[in-house]
């Protein structure tokens, strides 16, 4: 049976990828039909943005890493380009699968579209109309190419139709990372971290932050910290530095210690950046993914962007967009409790996996 089973490449890169792939991997190994193979470009490397996932969310080591590693926009792109052709050139999968918005994501759907293999992208259609980030580009060529669409929520699927890519190609199946949410809640809830960082529940603030656009500049670095030092006098924060960040703040001398309730401390694991979601007083971030667990969650979320490709997280949940000069503002609106509760969008129900698989084998 195995050898007539089809043969499909999970491609995961960076650390907000791990989470969309573990679901995939897991439906799909417990199908005879399919062989997951899981392809790791290496965009993250180090442990705790990586390899740490691995562990926490049951995954396996990837049957294929590329060892990629950072660079330019360029550079990252074509390394990416150059080492996974020769792979899909060997085994020809039947199903070269990409997830989410980063530079590999776009990178292996040129390669495999070039080649004739067919791509199925999850997290398609969404737009946050901005082609100043790098994944507004990403996603519009990924999209533009894939063979199959695979959206989390309808404005994808309007957005995909705007942009006109046929209805045949497009399929509604939900929230990807919403089935490893609900998979992992129970060890999430398991975390000691807000216990070793003495933070009670409701108590603080959980921030993370590290788009180009906040942390690559200096002032607007500058005046973020400014506000989360501020906002640290009222409410303990706890901000896990990603790498980019750390960078910055080192190049830029912005000085981070001496501030007991600003705590900044490395990047934390899965379950324990759930933990810290769900119970803190509200989110600061410009992720994606974290705008997409705090609605999920029902914990007040701002996002410290201009726009948002998940607007659903604004409609129906508990997400608002926020800018510097804003902050002050909206944090004291959520500190006086003037944030109304959100609601789950629907299809983000733990069961995506599922219809992802079921569309495969249809197609
Ligand atoms: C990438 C994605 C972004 C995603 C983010 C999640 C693109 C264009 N960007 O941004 O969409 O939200 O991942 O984290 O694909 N670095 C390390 N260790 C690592 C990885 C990176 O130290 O394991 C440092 C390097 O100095 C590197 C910098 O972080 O130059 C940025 O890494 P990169 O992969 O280029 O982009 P991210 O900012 O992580």
């Amino acid at each position: 049976m195995l050898d007539r089973a089809m043969v499909i490449y999970l491609v995961c890169a960076a650390r907000p990828n791990f989470m969309k792939v573990a679901p995939l991997y897991h439906a799909l190994g417990a199908n005879d039909r399919v062989r997951p193979v899981i392809v790791h470009t290496g965009q993250h490397y180090d442990v705790n943005m990586s390899d740490a996932f691995f562990r926490d969310l049951g995954l396996p080591e990837p049957d294929i890493h590329l060892g990629v590693g950072s660079g330019t926009h360029a550079e990252q792109t074509g390394k990416v380009m150059m080492a996974f052709e020769p792979i899909c050139l060997l085994e020809r999968p039947d199903w070269v699968v990409v997830v989410g918005d980063v530079n590999s994501t776009m990178a292996c759907t040129l390669v495999a579209s070039k080649l004739g293999v067919r791509v199925a992208h999850v997290e398609a259609g969404l737009r946050s109309f901005d082609r100043t980030m790098p994944e507004e580009i990403n996603r519009l060529v990924t999209d533009a190419l894939a063979d199959l669409l695979l959206t989390p929520s309808s404005d994808a699927d309007e957005n995909l139709r705007r942009e006109g890519i046929p209805g045949h190609k497009i399929r509604l199946v939900g929230n990807i990372m919403i089935d490893t949410l609900v998979a992992h809640l129970d060890r999430a809830h398991q975390s000691t971290l807000p216990a070793q960082l003495s933070l009670e529940e409701n108590g603080f603030a959980y921030v993370t932050l590290h788009r180009p656009s906040n942390v690559d500049d200096r002032g607007t670095l500058e005046r973020i910290m400014l506000e989360l030092t501020r906002l640290a006098r009222r409410l303990p924060v706890v901000f896990p530095v990603h790498p980019r960040t750390r960078k910055m703040l080192t190049e830029y001398g912005i000085p981070v210690d001496g501030k007991p309730d600003l705590k900044l401390i490395d990047p934390v694991g899965y379950h324990d950046s759930i933990c810290l979601t769900e119970r803190a007083r509200f989110v600061l971030t410009d992720s994606g993914g974290l705008q997409e667990e705090s609605t999920f969650l029902g914990t007040p979320c701002l996002t410290l962007r201009p726009n948002t490709e998940r607007p659903i997280t604004i409609e129906l949940g508990t997400n608002k967009l926020t800018s510097v000069d804003q902050l002050g503002d909206d944090i004291q609106e959520v500190l006086d409790g003037r944030r109304g509760p959100g609601r789950i969008p629907p299809l983000w129900d733990g069961h995506t996996a599922g219809r992802i698989l079921a569309a495969l084998l249809e197609a």
